[in-house]
């Protein structure tokens, strides 16, 4: 008898502590179980809120008072308002701009006019970690009702940015092609010659490769190329040949990094879906060579053309024939990202298999 006593009031305890998020993580669930960059921890002023879609699911980004990332869902619960168009109060409450809805970490606090409906319910509250200056988020995992999925990929970041030779640039693109053709092309060297105008049109095919697995989220091809006469490597780092990694860290992150002598030049790029068809590459450019401030420009320059020149030439593709019929051994790296990512991505269909 006492048993069961204990256990009502158990009960009682726990649930009183539970929260109820709506819309439930159906919704949201199976949009990418893992952390991805979202953007430059710079871009999120204390007090600002940020409209993000990710797979078509809104989600207002926000740095609180306390100078903490949070991210909830944008729908309100009262009437669907977009929170993002509210306001972040002193109280860290973001108010909804309907009709004042208060949410402290996507749970409500206060509905104007009736002082005693809250407490144990709200909007999903997403988790976020913010490295090396850039913010990140897993889109799958309702923190507040404990339900979806949590991204367990760590978050990878280039010896490059921890040393002191490197200077870095960064910026971001817009692209209307899906995320996954957008990372997938950066892990394609044999287009470079063929698409681009800094591409080594002499010797377009590298005379050795290999590719090794790093871990089950990543891995590593690399390519070994002659210079070209007129390439930066053999003008300004006097190489014959040029060593070229390129990695892949699930779910979004390419590392091409350029070996022409003592020079290096590594760029990182994190691609993430707004929608079906569009997506924001976030880049970083890190060199160790030319590292006076003046001369940024010349390789913001040199990135808008090359991904100008990438976005003309996906723009071709045909939209039902991405994945392609045949593959050479020179398209290891995108066929090992892509089988890693069907290895650790929890897709709707596979949930119901199992
Ligand atoms: S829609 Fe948000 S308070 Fe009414
Ligand atoms: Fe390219």
């Amino acid at each position: 008898m006492r048993f069961h006593i204990y256990f009502i009031f158990y009960f009682l305890y726990a649930n009183s502590y539970k929260i109820v998020t709506k819309p439930k993580s159906d919704i949201y669930k199976y949009n990418g179980n893992f952390f991805w960059k979202i953007g430059k921890s710079n871009k999120y002023k204390k007090g600002e809120l940020h409209r993000t879609l990710f797979n078509d699911y809104p989600i207002c980004v926000y740095r609180d008072k306390n100078s903490n990332i949070n991210a909830i869902s944008d729908i309100c619960m009262h009437r669907g308002a977009s929170l993002s168009y509210g306001k972040l109060l002193d109280s860290n409450c973001v108010q909804c701009p309907y009709h004042g809805w208060e949410y402290e970490k996507g749970v409500i606090k206060c509905i104007p006019g009736n002082p005693t409906l809250k407490g144990n319910f709200g909007v999903p509250l997403f988790k976020t970690k913010e490295i090396n200056g850039d913010v990140y988020l897993c889109p799958t995992y309702d923190d507040n009702s404990k339900n979806g999925f949590i991204g367990n990929n760590s978050i990878y970041i280039p010896p490059e940015a921890h040393d002191e030779s490197f200077v870095r640039i960064y910026g971001n693109k817009h692209i209307r092609r899906p995320n996954q053709m957008v990372t997938e092309n950066v892990l394609d060297m044999m287009h470079i010659s063929y698409v681009h105008t800094f591409g080594n049109q002499v010797s377009p095919v590298p005379f050795d490769i290999d590719y090794q697995d790093i871990d089950m989220y990543s891995g590593k091809t690399t390519f070994y190329y002659t210079a070209g006469p007129s390439s930066m490597s053999s003008i300004f780092g006097n190489a014959q040949f040029v060593k070229v990694e390129n990695e892949f860290y699930l779910p979004d992150t390419t590392v091409t990094r350029v070996f022409a002598g003592s020079l290096i030049k590594t760029i990182v790029t994190h691609c993430y879906p707004i929608g079906k068809n569009e997506s924001i590459l976030h880049y970083d450019l890190y060199r160790n060579f030319i590292q006076n401030p003046i001369f940024d420009g010349l390789f913001y320059k040199q990135m808008d053309i090359t991904l100008k020149e990438d976005v003309d030439i996906l723009n071709t593709i045909y939209d039902s024939y991405i994945k392609g019929f045949m593959n050479t051994k020179f398209d290891v790296t995108q066929l090992k990202f892509r089988e890693k990512w069907n290895k650790q991505f929890i897709s709707e269909k596979r949930d119901k298999r199992e």
